[in-house]
């Protein structure tokens, strides 16, 4: 009987070589070393030969098996080393390679100009306060003696919200802060001093200086022996400290607003440059302190007040240059990123 271990041990040599990944190692070790493989047939033959060779071929038989099992550990070592090496490799971090640049965002103009606007009003005695951007008529209109059917609502083209076709009566989207002076008195007695910073709407067409969304903050002082003067000093103050400028000049113009007795337009202009129209003001007109409930006549109670609403959207293009209101939503990164 013939036992080719010199031919298995070849054949071994050139496999061992073709071997370049585990499932293949797999098939190594089942050819050789399975049930049905070269070094089982090798011992299930061994019982066929001649008692005296038996032991020398078996020797050498367990010599073959272990000589394979040892070159399939070896090679799994190595296999395994291998992997790890090229998963270090892989996931090997460069500490030496410039980071990502991580974008940081920044606060848009109307926000830096709005924080800028409360600070300065804060440390002159104001409190912030704020109303809702979906108002009722009865607050953006009526309590400011501006009824229904008021020719007045005429300066203030608006965005009335459907909210069903049984409702009574729309919210609108409020086109000025003012409704929030007739709130706030309704829920607090004088002396105050309040600013009410928030957004505004008016269905009007768009030009550089008007917008459908803009901002506006609303100031409203009620206190006895409040007049004209004491408005003119506290903006005159006011547009001071905002333009870090003493070259400030402010003009008060006669206007009209159902909400005030007597009424202004006032605007600015930084040295010589262009009058803005900034805001609208005037003392308090006695038919508001009458719809939100204070003594009557006003001349009983002693309490006056004056009122406010500056664009904010304008005091930003005033202090930043900027020549066209539109910019500010727009979204164009070039302008945004100046800030
Ligand atoms: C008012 O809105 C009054 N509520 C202001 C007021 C308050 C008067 C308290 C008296 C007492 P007027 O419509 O003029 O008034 O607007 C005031 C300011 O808001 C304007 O001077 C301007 O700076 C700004 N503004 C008005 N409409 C727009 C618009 N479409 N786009 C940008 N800013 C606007």
């Amino acid at each position: 009987m013939i036992f080719d271990f010199k031919d298995i041990k070849e054949e071994v040599k050139k496999d061992l070589k073709e071997i370049s990944n585990s499932r293949e190692l797999k098939q190594f070790s089942d050819k050789y070393l399975g049930n049905k493989g070269k070094v089982a047939n090798i011992f299930k033959r061994i019982k066929d030969t001649s008692q005296d060779k038996r032991k020398k071929i078996g020797e050498e038989a367990n010599l073959l098996k272990n000589d394979i099992v040892k070159i399939i550990s070896m090679e799994t070592r190595k296999m395994e080393a291998k992997k790890k090496k090229e998963a270090i490799k892989k996931e090997r971090i460069d500490i030496t390679r410039p980071g990502k640049k991580l974008e940081q965002g920044h606060l848009s103009p109307l926000t830096l100009v709005q924080r800028e606007v409360e600070e300065i009003f804060q440390s002159m005695g104001f409190s912030i306060e704020e109303g809702p951007e979906l108002e009722k008529e009865w607050y953006n209109f009526d309590a400011l003696n501006i009824p229904k059917n008021h020719p007045a609502r005429d300066l203030w083209d608006t965005f009335w919200v459907k909210t069903g076709k049984d409702s009574k009566e729309h919210p609108l989207l409020r086109t000025h802060t003012s409704p929030v002076q007739a709130r706030y008195m309704e829920k607090h007695h004088p002396p105050f001093k309040i600013i009410v910073p928030g957004k505004c709407f008016r269905h009007e067409s768009t030009d550089a200086s008007h917008e459908i969304q803009f901002y506006q903050v609303e100031g409203l002082i009620v206190d006895k022996n409040i007049s004209v003067s004491n408005f003119s000093a506290i903006i005159e103050e006011f547009l001071k400290r905002f333009f870090k400028s003493k070259d400030i000049e402010i003009r008060l113009k006669p206007d009209y607003f159902p909400f005030t007795e007597p009424s202004f337009e006032v605007s600015v202009r930084r040295g010589k440059g262009e009058w803005v129209e900034l805001m609208g003001a005037g003392m308090v007109h006695p038919n508001v302190f009458k719809a939100v409930g204070y003594v009557q006549p006003p001349s009983k109670s002693g309490w006056q007040g004056f009122a406010f609403g500056v664009g904010l959207d304008r005091l930003a293009m005033v202090k930043y240059k900027i020549n066209d209101i539109r910019l500010f939503n727009s979204g164009d990164l070039r302008f945004l990123n100046q800030f």
